[in-house]
């Protein structure tokens, strides 16, 4: 299958590209394709013919949102919009990965797919819910992929920075403790798009985080013990570590759409960072 990957040198798009080896992926990245241009990607995509569409470009600096709105909307919501567009006019199939910051993060369980979204707190999560909401109206044969607390080859991430920050030089790292979610890497996200790819018959929206839940202390603790990182870390609160863009502190993803369409179950946090920490930062 032919496969054009939107963002595909970021994060995400660089494990796409390594791990969708059965088939033939086009790269559309800045400098040479930019989504906000609606009629710059028609063109590029028309070029391309692929047979479906992985759109992972977006602006994903949380924090710099909050002072970018305009730039952010800009991306995420009208480039999802442009590479909806054109997807539906020359019949492409569009697989957009989104995020758990869709949601407000107030509920006292997980979310899950059939859960009203649209209540975020943060211009990054709200401009990424207008990109589905247009994604939805605009191109009818999608299929939308939450994922969160994403890490992946290169970084950057949160597995990245901590242990960056744990050089010697820090008797202790406060780590927040009240934020819940599931830890995913892009190696999981990457298996279970393929079997995505494989199902043309599926439409809708999806939820593709790891499963097992952690608070980013818990997360924190797990990395170091891994990496054989000898490293004092303290829990602290939210509140203690304020932040441009409020994070929500409830971030579990139920994965209620993979259970009833028979697809098969996310690797559970722990394992797939084991398998990520062999790999990226071998002992
Ligand atoms: N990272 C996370 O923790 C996380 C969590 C939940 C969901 N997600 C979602 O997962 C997807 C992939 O995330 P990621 O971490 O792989 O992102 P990333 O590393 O920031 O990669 C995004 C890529 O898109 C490119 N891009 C930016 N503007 C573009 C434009 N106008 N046209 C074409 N390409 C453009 C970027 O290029 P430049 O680098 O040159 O700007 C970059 O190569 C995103 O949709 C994100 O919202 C990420």
């Amino acid at each position: 299958m032919k496969v054009l990957i939107t963002g595909g040198k970021g994060m995400l798009g660089r494990t796409l590209q390594a791990v969708l080896k059965e088939h033939e992926l086009i790269i559309a990245d800045l400098p040479d394709c930019d989504i906000t241009d609606g009629a710059g990607f028609h063109r590029f995509l028309a070029a391309a013919a692929p047979d479906a569409v992985i759109h992972c470009a977006a602006m994903t600096a949380v924090d710099k949102c909050e002072s970018e709105v305009d730039f952010a909307y800009k991306l995420n919501a009208v480039g999802s919009l442009n590479v909806a567009a054109a997807c539906h006019r020359q019949g492409v199939r569009l697989i957009a990965i989104s995020t758990d910051y869709v949601f407000g993060g107030e509920l006292d369980r997980p979310y899950h797919e059939f859960d009203v979204a649209g209540g975020a707190h943060t211009v990054y999560g709200q401009t990424k819910f207008a990109g589905e909401e247009l994604i939805r109206r605009h191109c009818p044969d999608h299929v939308i992929c939450r994922i969160s607390w994403l890490y992946g080859a290169g970084g950057p991430s949160f597995v990245h920075a901590m242990l960056k920050l744990a050089d010697g030089t820090r008797p202790e790292l406060k780590v927040v403790a009240d934020q819940h979610g599931n830890p995913t890497s892009t190696l999981a996200v990457a298996g279970q798009l393929r079997n995505i790819l494989a199902h043309p018959e599926l439409v809708g929206t999806f939820h593709m985080t790891c499963e097992g839940e952690a608070t980013w202390y818990e997360f924190a603790q797990e990395i170091f013990r891994l990496a054989g990182v000898k490293q004092e870390v303290r829990p602290c609160t939210t509140a203690e570590f304020p932040r441009p863009a409020p994070r929500p502190l409830n971030s579990r993803l139920e994965k209620r759409m993979l259970r009833l369409c028979g697809l098969p179950p996310m690797p559970d946090w722990h394992d797939a960072l084991a398998e990520f920490m062999k790999a990226e930062f071998p002992r």
